[in-house]
């Protein structure tokens, strides 16, 4: 696997908003890829995928779900590899379901907690790049970068 950044989704209907995490690694060009795999559907081909990340060079592992929302804990559990959770809006309870269940880890799997849903998919990205750019100079300067252009936004921002 020559990918950096694995991103695991627990379903197809999670990828409207996931794909923002997509988005933005694309946008600092950092290699990654999207997988549809369920904690609680597909255990089994969970387990081979976070081997194949393990036995690759993936760096960073993040992993939005809804609902109940075991998949970025069941990963963290299995390996060492860093996991960002994203949680989901799916049912009732708005993703409130799910940022208990991914925030409230047990002490010893931590999993690293974003927002709910869109702004938690993006900063699952920007989360993942900061990682990375601990050892890798050119993901810093896509960071700096990114953030000097939304800083000039702000500034230049019309209000009618
Ligand atoms: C979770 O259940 C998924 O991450 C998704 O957010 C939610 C609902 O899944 P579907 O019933 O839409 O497949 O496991």
């Amino acid at each position: 696997m020559s990918i950096k950044i694995a991103i695991i989704m627990g379903s197809q209907s999670d990828w409207d908003v996931m794909k923002n995490t997509s988005k933005t690694l694309k946008n600092l060009d950092i290699s990654h890829e999207s997988r549809v795999i369920s904690a609680h559907r597909t255990p089994d081909l969970l387990d081979e995928y976070i081997a194949q990340c393990e036995a690759g060079d993936v760096q960073v592992i993040i992993a939005g779900a809804g609902l109940s929302a075991a998949l970025p804990g069941v990963i963290a559990a299995k390996t060492i590899i860093p996991v960002v959770g994203v949680p989901l809006i799916a049912g009732s309870l708005d993703g409130m379901d799910a940022l208990m269940s991914i925030v409230q880890m047990p002490p010893g799997i931590p999993v690293g907690t974003v927002a709910i849903g869109k702004p938690g998919a993006i900063n699952g990205a920007l989360y993942a790049a900061a990682i990375m750019a601990v050892n890798d100079s050119s993901i810093k300067n896509k960071l700096i970068e990114y953030r000097a252009t939304q800083a000039q936004k702000v500034i230049e921002a019309k209000l009618d």
